[in-house]
């Protein structure tokens, strides 16, 4: 589901996704620069308990987060060139491990995405002040029965429904 939101309900929305997320979950995060992906992982990982700052992982596509109720693998893939190069990172231990995944441009390395995850647009709008987003909250998964409950639930939880 499409909605546009303010910057405050934005950071809201990452806190209600912090709260829904469980033990494992992949979280892809896709827009243009600028539109707000590593701000939505902030307020995320703040819903996390996690209180250390987050900072963007540019060189080394993923940096590590503890102290928070999951651990959280932050991933940024705007510099990688071929979708294999994951895999130089160690990425299926963090896709399977314990922690929550958050993967900035997760579009570059679609190929390589999980089964099921969950999927974040940001698009920019025509707001003058800049500081609204059109934001696109959907449940990706197989095509199999119950995703479209998942994907209802998820929604109703962080109050994303109509
Ligand atoms: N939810 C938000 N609340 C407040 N400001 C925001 C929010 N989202 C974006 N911004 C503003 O937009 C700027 C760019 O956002 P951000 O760095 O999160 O974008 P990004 O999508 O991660 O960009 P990149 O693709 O370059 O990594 C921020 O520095 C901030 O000024
Ligand atoms: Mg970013």
């Amino acid at each position: 589901m499409r909605k546009i939101l303010k910057f405050d309900d934005i950071n809201i929305l990452a806190k209600k996704l912090g709260l829904y997320v469980k033990s494992g979950d992949v979280l892809v995060l896709i827009g243009d620069l600028g539109t707000g992906k590593t701000t939505f992982t902030k307020e995320f990982a703040k819903s996390l308990g996690i209180t250390d700052n987050i900072k963007s992982p540019t060189f080394n596509y993923v940096l590590e987060y503890y102290g928070g109720r999951f651990p959280l693998y932050h991933f940024d893939m705007y510099r990688i060139s071929d979708p294999m190069e994951v895999y130089e990172i160690g990425y299926e231990d963090y896709i399977r491990g314990d922690g929550i995944s958050v993967i900035e441009w997760g579009d570059l390395i679609k190929s390589e995405l999980p089964e099921e995850y969950i999927e974040l647009l940001f698009e920019y709008t025509d707001d003058l002040d800049n500081e609204k987003r059109y934001v696109t909250l959907s449940y990706v998964g197989e095509k199999k029965v119950g995703e479209d409950k998942k994907e209802e639930e998820m929604l109703r939880y962080v109050g994303f429904s109509d």
